[in-house]
């Protein structure tokens, strides 16, 4: 969206980026989950994180619907608001980027466009999209919330994967096998990654 307000000013931070990284030993980036609901996101990002900060690194988690309780309040599920959901998760992602931080990122991100226009504020490298892979049968199946039962019975409209649409990425850093694989294992694919990548030196 166009930019509203006039007369302001950029400023540059004293510290910068890089002076941040080398003081605390590793990249700042995001790693941004997206899948169905019930894909696993949370679980895995949460696992993920409890491991990097096991090892000592500055970590954080940003969550569905956690930030639906906070920030994102007055935002619902229509696309426009979806839209609005993850364009200002983006620029959060990016603030704790900025600051040094390996965030992780826990949103359905229905929309092939928004997660693109997400990476593009993002500095090379700093964003990495991973797509929890899981088919619409085993999110259904595992229901936590009980949520696809109320979707079918036609209790929630728009409901993503039923009555609202799921855009895969097509071409993510990484797939998390959801079907097939436990949290744990998923959770060392993630560091295994960042690892071999050279995030977390
Ligand atoms: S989005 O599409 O990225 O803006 O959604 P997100 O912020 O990740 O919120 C998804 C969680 O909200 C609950 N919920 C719904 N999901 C999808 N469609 C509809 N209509 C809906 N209504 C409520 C649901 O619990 C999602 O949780 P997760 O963690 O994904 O299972």
């Amino acid at each position: 969206a166009e930019q509203k307000a006039t007369n302001v000013t950029w400023h540059d931070h004293r510290v910068t980026k890089e002076e941040r990284c080398k003081q605390n030993g590793h990249k700042g980036a995001v790693l941004w989950f997206t899948g169905l609901s019930g894909s696993g996101k949370s679980t895995i990002a949460n696992t993920v994180d409890h491991k990097l900060f096991e090892m000592g690194k500055h970590t954080f988690v940003l969550d569905g619907d956690n930030i639906r309780m906070g920030l994102n309040k007055n935002l619902g599920f229509s696309p426009e608001d979806r839209t609005e959901n993850i364009r200002r998760i983006g620029e959060v992602s990016k603030l704790y980027t900025d600051a040094g931080i390996l965030v992780m990122t826990a949103f359905i991100s229905p929309y092939l466009e928004d997660r693109d226009q997400v990476r593009e504020i993002m500095g090379e490298g700093e964003f990495i999209e991973v797509l929890v892979q899981a088919s619409l049968e085993t999110c259904e199946e595992r229901d936590p919330k009980g949520l696809y039962k109320k979707a079918r019975a036609g209790e929630i409209k728009g409901f993503t994967g039923i009555d609202a649409p799921y855009e895969a990425p097509e071409k993510p850093e990484l797939v998390l096998d959801s079907d097939a694989k436990g949290i744990d294992e998923l959770a060392d694919e993630v560091v295994a990654y960042l690892e071999s990548k050279g995030y977390l030196t």
